[in-house]
């Protein structure tokens, strides 16, 4: 038997002798005397074998990496100079008395330390990846956290209840993810993008508390922080007011904080999706980042310049200013490189006012486009800015959104630079807030017609009932998210638990009451039974770990994810199926490709 981790034996088992299992992380020989990094999921510890058993040392000179090894020996100090203060170990090593070579393994296509391997490399040889040092600790602390959350949420009278993995679409606003029936010839379920009905559905069966930490399958474009599958911590709760449901689950992520990772959050401040919107362009800002917009519509309304006149006099349009203080140092190549980003998000250019001496008005202004500004449009971008000698402004002027998109991709993007962070715009602290008052509709151009910002189940504030059909632009949600550090790490809402006002906004949404019937009747009919008051949200588990441990991407915090091109490299999947399979399951493929 093992008497103890690999990673754990310290000083305080100085002289004893010691059983190990692990891995040969590293073997190095020393003509003479051999040492082996032998590795396990709590760290390395180093073995040192002497050619005084020759039986051991004989083992020990066939050892490679990644072998799957038996240690016996002594624990003593490392010899003076040789301690490692990065490892428990670092103090002592093992003398080895007897080693067995449990399984050889094969030459790993990598060593396990190289920090430059492409993800693909990674991917394909995952459970190879999945032994280093950092992926194990990811892991451990994602079941810390789970660990923690279930902690919390059961001493506040939670209780996991599992919801249907084969089901009924739930509109999250992603592509389903679909599984045919073999039963009901060309009939289909849907892999939940949510079990956003059943939690509450669970609600009006008088469970009161409900939580799951669960898979939810999203079809849709992948970025660094999404995955296809992906798990929520999903909570609803009944009779709690959105306030306290929100100070309740702040509390539950600064008590897994606190205790998985020993940071203590600070008080989440609280900013309307407007005020998010107007400040920073964007609904999850990153509050790390120092920089704001000032918004300079009004002002340009009579410019010369036609590139701020007109979205500055059209309905939808807007015009920012984004000083950076310090930025008339950027050269033209930086500024020309922000120019090209800005226009990976729709902004058809990027104008910029270096200040060189702000008493000299105009005159002390170096910029392409100052000569199409009227005195009063520069005196007041100034003064509204607060901009000092040595600042840049940087401009966007178009549609709201198009502005909001780019100048709050730039505010990021330049907070985050090496300049950002050289000139203190970038502050490196735990970044957390709610956004609320979210809007209940967003309108689709391309469709020509309303959606549901949140979900269609999350309620309007008290009042906008009317508004859901009058005006559903001004109507405002009982919707909230929690960020940190410019990540959405989780959404929820107070729901509607009306059958009547649920009609309304599948009115609004333009959702037929045929359609209604069969895609949420279930729903509907549950609501007629004295559904409770509720409400709940959901975090993001993968985004939080990604956080946490700062890794790099999403799928550095899940055992095995898939590709941007949501594929397994590992498994192969999804991959083709026999016909014999497809035509039990009623499927005939149209002009299929074989797969890349
Ligand atoms: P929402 O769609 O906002 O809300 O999802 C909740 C949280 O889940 C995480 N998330 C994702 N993580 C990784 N990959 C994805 N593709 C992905 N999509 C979402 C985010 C997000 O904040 N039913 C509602 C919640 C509710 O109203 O209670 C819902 O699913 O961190
Ligand atoms: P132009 O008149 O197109 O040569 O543009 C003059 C300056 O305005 C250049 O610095 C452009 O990058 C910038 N510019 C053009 N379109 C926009 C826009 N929509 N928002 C902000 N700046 C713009």
């Amino acid at each position: 038997m093992r008497t103890t981790y690999c990673g754990l034996v310290s000083e305080t088992l100085m002289g004893e002798t010691v059983t190990l299992m692990g891995w040969a992380h590293r073997r190095r020989d020393h003509g003479g005397v051999i040492f082996i990094d032998l590795r396990d999921r709590e760290g390395l510890v180093q073995i040192v074998c002497d050619p005084d058993r020759p039986e051991m040392f004989k083992t020990a000179e066939g050892v490679r990496n990644e072998f799957c090894l038996k240690v016996v020996g002594k624990v003593r100090p490392r010899p003076a100079g040789t301690e490692n203060a990065n490892l428990v170990s670092g103090k002592i090593e093992v003398l080895c008395h007897e080693l067995e070579v449990l399984n050889p393994s094969v030459t790993p296509p990598f060593q396990l330390d190289d920090e430059n391997l492409s993800e693909t490399v990674r991917l394909t040889h995952r459970v190879l990846d999945l032994r280093r040092p950092q992926m194990q600790q990811n892991l451990k602390l994602r079941y810390r956290v789970a660990m923690e959350v279930r902690k919390f949420l059961d001493a506040n009278g939670f209780i996991d209840i599992e919801t249907p993995m084969l089901t009924k679409s739930t509109p999250e606003g992603a592509r389903d993810y679909l599984v045919p029936s073999r039963v009901h010839d060309g009939y289909f379920f849907a892999l939940p993008q949510s079990p956003q009905l059943f939690k509450q559905l669970l609600m009006v069966a008088g469970f009161d508390r409900y939580y799951q930490i669960t898979k939810c399958f999203r079809d849709e474009d992948l970025r660094a922080d999404r995955q296809p599958e992906f798990t929520q911590i999903d909570i609803e709760t009944s009779f709690l007011s959105e306030e306290e449901i929100r100070a309740m689950f702040e509390g539950m992520i600064r008590s897994v904080f606190k205790n998985a990772i020993g940071v203590e959050l600070p008080v989440y401040p609280v900013m309307t999706y407007a005020d998010a919107m107007y400040k920073y362009g964007s609904d999850k800002p990153d509050l790390r980042v120092k920089l704001e917009f000032t918004d300079v519509t009004d002002v340009m309304k009579d410019v010369d310049f036609k590139v701020f006149s007109t979205p500055a006099t059209t309905k939808g349009g807007r015009v920012v200013a984004l000083r950076v203080p310090g930025g008339a140092e950027m050269s033209r190549g930086e500024i020309d490189g922000y120019t090209e980003f800005v226009k990976i998000y729709g902004a058809k250019g990027l104008a910029w006012v270096k200040v060189n001496d702000v008493a000299k008005g105009r005159d002390g202004l170096q910029s392409p486009i100052v000569k199409n500004l009227h005195d009063a449009a520069i005196a007041q971008t100034l003064a509204r800015t607060g901009a000092c000698n040595g600042d840049l402004i940087f401009f966007g002027a178009d549609k709201a959104k198009v502005v909001n998109d780019a100048i709050g991709a730039l505010r990021v993007k330049v907070g985050h630079s090496e300049f950002g962070r050289s000139h203190g715009l970038f502050e490196d602290k735990w970044a957390p807030l709610w956004v609320v008052d979210f809007p209940m509709f967003e309108y689709d151009e391309e469709e020509d017609r309303w959606n549901a910002c949140h979900h269609p189940f999350t309620s309007p504030k008290d009042g906008h009932e009317e508004l859901m059909s009058t005006d559903p632009a001004a109507c405002v949600a009982k919707a909230y998210d929690m960020v940190l550090n410019g990540w959405e790490l989780g959404g929820g809402s107070i729901r509607i638990h009306r059958a009547e006002v649920q009609a309304k906004v599948f009115e609004a949404l333009k959702i037929s009451p045929e359609e209604q019937r069969i895609k949420f009747g279930f729903l509907l009919d549950a609501l007629q039974y004295g559904a409770p008051p509720h409400g709940g949200l959901a975090f993001g588990l993968d985004r939080l770990i990604t956080l946490m441990t700062k890794a790099e991407s999403i799928r550095d915090v899940i055992a095995f994810p898939k590709t941007q091109r949501a594929q397994c490299l590992l498994t192969g999947a999804p991959s083709m199926v026999d016909e014999k399979q497809l035509r039990e399951l009623h499927i005939r493929l149209r002009n299929v490709q074989p797969a890349a």
